[in-house]
């Protein structure tokens, strides 16, 4: 038998496993930088990690990160990108019923590369009013479908005719017809549909838009060759995005528990309104709180198991091991778990409640192993080594302001000193429960300013680009992690992690330190 490496002994005496590591700081809240993660034998790159992740059966994602449900974050551009990424979008509840089915509409029926409402113009026009158009709107463009008021497609307006010197044609005159429009039915783009529209450009040489409509030849859609190029090339860029069973993209959306006038869960308002977002094709549903370990959570979380058996409910929020037991016991999927770590979060100091996130974890992992659920760490991610940390004990992550500055969130860019940025508010904040997620934090929805404590902030975030550039980011981070430990896969990480504390030292030397920093890393 080999003799035992010294390092064996020396190495487990230093570097604890989750369970020892928080057993033995058990009477101190930890959070993402007070620990760091020790470095591991390792046989992998991290390019070959993998970052797959089963969230519950039908929820799996190829990017262990969730886009918060917060009217700041995750309407459905977010949500598109976020599942084009491999990921997942939450989108919020401050909108009407209607506008949230439109918005979940939108993403489950959003082909990459298809566009679903292309520009047209009617044939009755001249091109001169066509050219007007391009220059009121200012569009990059000159191709345009032509379309009746019914829809059909009556032509293709060539940008090699929308000149001045065709100012006086007609367009149903200047367009080519319709018999020599090349054009796929909708139902032949198959599961595959960018592979369809890749071959027809491929067959096809000198045509670069391809029309898509429906058995009524009513425009759907319209294909550039251009952006099928993109999209084939990114292919090989190993980003996966997040698909149901039909090829769509997958789409959260988050729900209040409304009250009747008598303060009773309102049963019928609220099955109705998660029963029109399943038949819109809703992956899963968010009952987000403040406090979700409380008889009304769980009564909505009841009924909603009740009334959609196989749906993926994710509800919270919770920190402790009891409260993910009670909502897996109500019928929960997945648990959502922080209270107050939030960027925007001010409940800890207005409540003076919360649980440092990692210990939350740890303790809410307990519970997650015993009812055999998943956990998603929401809240208090500043960088991809928190989502490592968080990783070592939960199945995903939840971010509100990483992704609040992307192109792809709600709202304006404001322009302050020469800088970028994009609001974000918290759903606690007096701004965000007035339009709408009041109920959230258990306040009446017609709330009155006075009287309600907000618990969360409005802020700003500095504009960081597309969801793809920081998702990218934020996925080498988290494999560099795995490569560390030698960790192929997730559920090998929440395996091999060991753990040890860091003094306020050891966190100032993690960072950039004693030099002049020219350009931040990313
Ligand atoms: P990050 O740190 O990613 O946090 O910006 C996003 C998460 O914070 C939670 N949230 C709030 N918590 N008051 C709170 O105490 C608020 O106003 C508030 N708004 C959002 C939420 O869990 C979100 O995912």
């Amino acid at each position: 038998m080999a003799a035992t490496q010294f390092s064996e002994t020396s190495d487990k005496h230093f570097f604890l496993p989750a369970d020892a590591f928080f057993t033995r700081h058990a009477n101190t809240g930890l959070t993402y930088d007070d620990v760091t993660l020790a470095t591991q034998f390792s046989d992998i790159l991290p390019r070959e990690a993998k970052l797959d992740t089963t969230l519950a059966e039908g929820l799996e994602l190829h990017l262990p990160i969730i886009s918060a449900d917060m009217d700041t974050v995750t309407e459905h551009r977010m949500a598109i990108a976020m599942a084009l990424n491999g990921g997942l979008g939450l989108i919020h509840y401050n909108m009407s019923e209607k506008q949230q089915l439109k918005e979940v509409s939108r993403v489950k029926n959003h082909v990459h590369g298809l566009i679903q409402e292309p520009i047209t113009v009617p044939p009755n026009l001249r091109v001169g009013d066509v050219l007007e158009i391009i220059e009121q709107h200012r569009y990059t463009f000159s191709t345009f479908p032509v379309v009746d008021e019914a829809g059909r497609l009556q032509g293709l307006l060539s940008g090699s005719v929308v000149k001045p010197r065709y100012a006086e044609r007609l367009v149903a005159d200047a367009a080519i017809p319709r018999d020599k429009v090349h054009a796929l039915k909708q139902r032949d783009l198959e599961a595959d549909p960018i592979e369809v529209a890749d071959q027809f450009f491929t067959d096809h040489p000198g045509i670069n838009k391809l029309l898509v409509v429906d058995d009524e030849d009513r425009l759907s859609g319209l294909f550039t060759l251009s952006d099928v190029e993109t999209i084939t090339q990114e292919a090989n860029a190993q980003v996966k995005p997040a698909r149901d069973r039909e090829f769509q993209l997958l789409c959260g959306a988050a729900v209040s528990a409304p009250r009747t006038d008598a303060g009773e869960l309102d049963r019928d308002k609220l099955t109705g309104h998660v029963g029109a977002l399943v038949d819109r094709g809703l992956d899963t549903v968010a009952i987000s709180t403040a406090h979700g370990h409380t008889a009304g959570v769980g009564e909505a979380v009841r009924q909603i198991r009740d009334a959609f058996p196989t749906l993926p409910i994710i509800a919270g929020n919770v920190t402790s091991a009891a409260g993910v037991e009670y909502l897996a016991d109500c019928g929960a999927n997945t648990i959502k778990i922080g209270q107050g770590p939030g960027s925007i979060c001010t409940t800890r100091i207005v409540a003076g409640v919360g649980i440092p996130q990692l210990t939350a974890l740890y303790t809410a992992s307990q519970g997650a192993a015993a009812k055999g659920v998943t956990i998603v760490a929401d809240g208090g991610i500043t960088k991809s080594g928190d989502i490592v940390k968080a990783l070592t004990l939960a199945h995903g992550v939840i971010c509100g302001g990483l992704l609040a500055g992307c192109q792809e969130s709600p709202g304006d860019i404001v322009e302050i000193s020469s800088k970028r940025y994009k609001q974000y508010r918290g759903m606690g904040s007096l701004a965000a429960m007035k339009a709408g997620s009041a109920a959230r934090y258990g306040h009446n929805t017609k709330i009155n300013s006075g009287k309600v404590a907000a618990e969360g902030v409005e802020a700003l975030k500095e504009v960081t680009g597309s969801v793809d550039q920081v998702t990218n980011q934020l996925a080498g981070g988290i494999q560099s992690g795995m490569g560390y430990l030698g960790a192929a896969d997730l559920p090998k990480l929440r395996e091999k992690a060991c753990f040890i504390r860091i003094s306020p030292a050891g966190l100032h030397e993690s960072k950039p330190h004693n030099v002049v920093e020219v350009k931040a890393s990313s």
